[in-house]
Formats: structure tokens, sequence, C-alpha cells
């Protein structure tokens, strides 16, 4: 059995009133990546924050590498890498500026920062570009050198925090397998996000993360066994159709209906049966003016659980 390298226990969180963490565990086993997957203000930033020590707990403890949160934050900090939801870097620098920067907080520099930095500039698939100001990058070429920078240090653990968020899908894709290499080369990730598909994609382990709490963990095999024999309806709306709200509600009540929510332009459905379902579906949207532009019948992925656990959608 692979041995743990993050023990959270217990974790907690209140700003004020808002309990943004409401007492979370989960173990994070060395080589693996491990997802929290959860909508906006599940409480995933709150997390990653406590266990790179930017922000205390209000309860609870975790471990990571053997050292202890709260208590031994220096060594937690240089067992971790740690590429942050927001850009962190300094516009009006080049590339290789922006990293030396990070390199120094790290203790690093000389010739073995300035080899490092070549190393992980060609990791990210920078290298050409390292001479640069930062503000002549696109949004996916800032995250890629955030990533760089996470990692200049070697880190055992890498956080990284929703890094595709808000670029184009080729970005994405070079994000998504650099994370796969990364991991194929023996880094532990803790990765979180609200794309399921990035979650089924990568995760060896999920964590579904919800108002502050962890609502289930384990594989995507053992989470989608959670809805059971349950098939998903994914109908798709016409690009110019604005989402229906409160309106996903009236699918509630047909028969063999089990949950509903709208995400996007799509309205994600669950049902004991799909072929018996379909047509009162269909009907059903008929009525309320929605207008379909396709219908695709799913076996339960990971968007399916959150909407049976929950009876909300990931993204709404
Ligand atoms: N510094 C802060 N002060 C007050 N409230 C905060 C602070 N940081 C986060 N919160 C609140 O804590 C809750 C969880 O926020 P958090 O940023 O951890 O969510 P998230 O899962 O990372 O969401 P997102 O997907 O939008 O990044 C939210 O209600 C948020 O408003
Ligand atoms: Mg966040």
């Amino acid at each position: 059995m692979k041995q743990p390298i993050l023990i959270a226990q217990e974790l907690r969180k209140a700003f004020g009133d808002n309990e943004a963490v409401r007492g979370i565990s989960f173990s994070v086993m060395r080589g693996e990546i491990f997802s929290l997957l959860g909508p906006n203000g599940a409480g995933k930033t709150t997390t990653i924050n406590m266990l790179s020590c930017l922000i205390e707990p209000t309860g609870g403890t975790a471990e990571i590498a053997g050292h202890a949160i709260p208590g031994d934050s220096l060594d937690v900090r240089r067992a971790i890498g740690v590429v942050p939801q927001e850009i962190a870097l300094y516009d009006s620098l080049t590339a290789r500026q922006n990293l030396e920067f990070w390199g120094k907080l790290y203790d690093m520099g000389g010739k073995p920062l300035a080899m490092r930095i070549d190393e992980v500039l060609e990791q990210v698939g920078l290298s050409d570009r390292a001479k640069d100001k930062i503000k002549t990058y696109s949004g996916g070429m800032k995250r890629r050198i955030n990533i760089a920078a996470g990692l200049l240090h070697k880190p055992q653990l890498l956080f990284m925090d929703e890094p595709t968020v808000g670029i184009d899908p080729q970005s994405r894709r070079r994000i998504l397998d650099m994370v796969r290499e990364l991991r194929d080369q023996g880094m532990t990730i803790l990765y979180t996000t609200h794309y399921m598909e990035e979650a089924e994609e990568l995760s060896d382990r999920v964590g579904i993360i919800d108002q502050g709490r962890l609502i289930a963990l384990g594989t995507q095999v053992e989470l989608t066994k959670l809805v059971g024999e349950q098939e998903t309806l994914r109908l798709h709306l016409a690009e110019d159709m604005p989402l229906p709200d409160g309106k996903v509600d009236v699918f509630a009540g047909l028969e063999g209906v089990l949950s509903a929510a709208a995400v996007d332009h799509q309205v994600i459905v669950n049902v004991a049966d799909a072929g018996e379902a379909l047509p009162a579906v269909v009907a059903r949207a008929g009525e309320i003016g929605l207008r379909i532009r396709s219908v695709d019948i799913e076996e339960p992925n990971l968007e399916a659980v959150f909407l049976h656990l929950t009876g909300r959608g990931l993204r709404d």
C-alpha cells in the first residue's frame, strides 16, 4: 500500500460567520493525482491555503511529509509547491526574471537557480519566450509560467488550484498533459477544479467538496457506484437559450426522474431508466419553451454523482 504524503484531519476555517471549510478529512498518497472537485465557493482555495500555511485553520490539523500544520510551516513550505488560482506574476518583468524572484523566495540563487529555471521553462514548453515580458504572454502561457514557479524548488507535493480556468482549449490540453507527465515522473499532485471532465481525466482519486464539506471520496468507479443503476439525460439547449434557472424544478416531478440541474447551456436529468423517461422529459422541455439541440444518454459520471448527492449542478 502506498504511503500518505498528506493527511488532513477535520480541517476548519471560518471567516467571521462564514464557515468556508467545515471539518474536512482526507489523505493524499505518494505518487497520485488527488482532485478536489466542487463548485464555486465550495472551499477548495481555502483548503489549499490552509495546507500551504497561508492561513491558519480555525480547527483541525494536517500533516505533510511528516510535518505538522499548524506548527512546522517552514518545513511544510519546503515540501510543497503551490500553483495558486490567481496568477502570481509581475507583468513588467520577463518570465525568467519572475522565476528568479520566486527562486530567491525559496533561498535559491546563482548557477543552480539559473539551471533550474532552464529546466522548468523546458518542462512547461516556454524556453523560447523566457526573455519576453509577462505582459506579452497569453493567459494560457501565464498559467504555464505560474506552474513553472511552483516547480522551481523540486517539491514533493504540488498544489494546483484550478490551473486551467479562463484559458483556451489548446492551452488547457497542454496543462492537463503536463499534470499527467508530472505524476508519471513521480510528483504527487493535489488538484482542484470545478470541471468534471478534468477530474475524470486526471485523478487517481477524487474528493467531492460542497459547502465546506467533503461529501464523497474515492476513485471514479467507486463514486459513480453511488448513483447506482441510474442513467443521465443531458439536454443540450440552443446557443441563444438563456439558462433555465429555477425552471429545472419542472422536471423533478416527472415519473422516473430522480434529480435535475441546469449547467451552462445544458439541463442534466438523472433518471431511473433513460428510455422510459426520455419522452416525458422532452415533452416537458417543450412545454416550458426550451429549444433542445440534442440529447445524450450517459452512464453516470462525476457530474451525475454531484447532482445525485446535492440536487444541484457543479456549475450553476
Ligand atoms: N479571505 C476571505 N474572507 C472572507 N471570506 C472568504 C475569504 N476567502 C474565502 N471566503 C469565503 O469562503 C468560501 C469558500 O471560498 P473558496 O475561495 O475557498 O472557494 P472555492 O471552492 O475556491 O471557489 P472558486 O471555485 O470560486 O475558487 C466562500 O463563501 C468565500 O466567499
Ligand atoms: Mg478557489
